[in-house]
């Protein structure tokens, strides 16, 4: 997608940081040595998308540069580079699909294929009743409960059709489903359960053990 298709056309006049995200902006730049306060160009962003219904405005990217002392060009160039910051309206639900091999192996076209039934909708489209956009994204980097669909902050995980459709019937209810493996695999274990180390009881700690004896 061009860099002009990723930024609305349809821009607010003016923007403002909240008093209370002003103060949170003083701690950030403190963190960084004297002259280095471009660093803190990823968290002002985030905050500004955070306040502004998920997507950045210009005017936003202008302050930004201003506060950090940096060209403005500088600061479009890092909001363009990460897919996680928005230029443009989103829905309420912004889908992140990863599509990198290793979810393309677990089945990321499924996935893809049940939001597309539904909605319509492909990569940088946003749904006919508007609370539903879709991005194609890079590694998410929890491959190893793949396919992942980041919801907004959270991650679903081991998605196929079915599940993906389930998910999509919780967020339409505003009821989203628990966060994590839809499978119900805990962190990233096996998904036929732990297989290894099964006969290994942890000792008990003397603390652990004058505990049992006091009870
Ligand atoms: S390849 Fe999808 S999370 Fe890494």
């Amino acid at each position: 997608m061009s860099i002009e298709a990723r930024i609305a056309e349809d821009q607010p006049n003016s923007f403002a940081f909240t008093a209370e995200n002003e103060a949170e902006i003083k701690r950030i730049i403190a963190k960084y040595p004297k002259g280095r306060q471009a660093s803190a160009v990823m968290p002002l962003l985030d905050m500004a998308q955070r306040q502004h219904e998920n997507w950045i405005p210009m005017k936003a990217i202008e302050l930004i540069a201003d506060k950090l002392d940096m060209a403005k060009i500088r600061v479009l160039e890092v909001a363009t580079f990460y897919t996680m910051f928005n230029l443009k309206p989103v829905g309420k639900y912004f889908l992140q699909a990863c599509t990198t091999t290793p979810c393309w192996l677990r089945g990321s076209d499924e996935m893809m294929r049940c939001i597309k039934d539904r909605y319509g909708i492909t990569s940088g489209q946003t749904s006919d009743c508007g609370r539903f956009s879709l991005l194609e994204v890079e590694c998410l980097g929890a491959c190893v409960n793949a396919p992942i669909l980041q919801v907004n902050d959270d991650f679903y995980e081991d998605l196929n059709y079915q599940s993906t459709g389930a998910l999509l019937d919780s967020l339409e209810k505003d009821a989203p489903l628990a966060v994590g493996s839809v499978l119900g695999r805990s962190g990233s274990e096996a998904s036929g359960g732990a297989t290894s180390l099964n006969a290994i009881k942890p000792k008990k700690t003397a603390k652990a053990k004058s505990g049992a004896a006091n009870a």
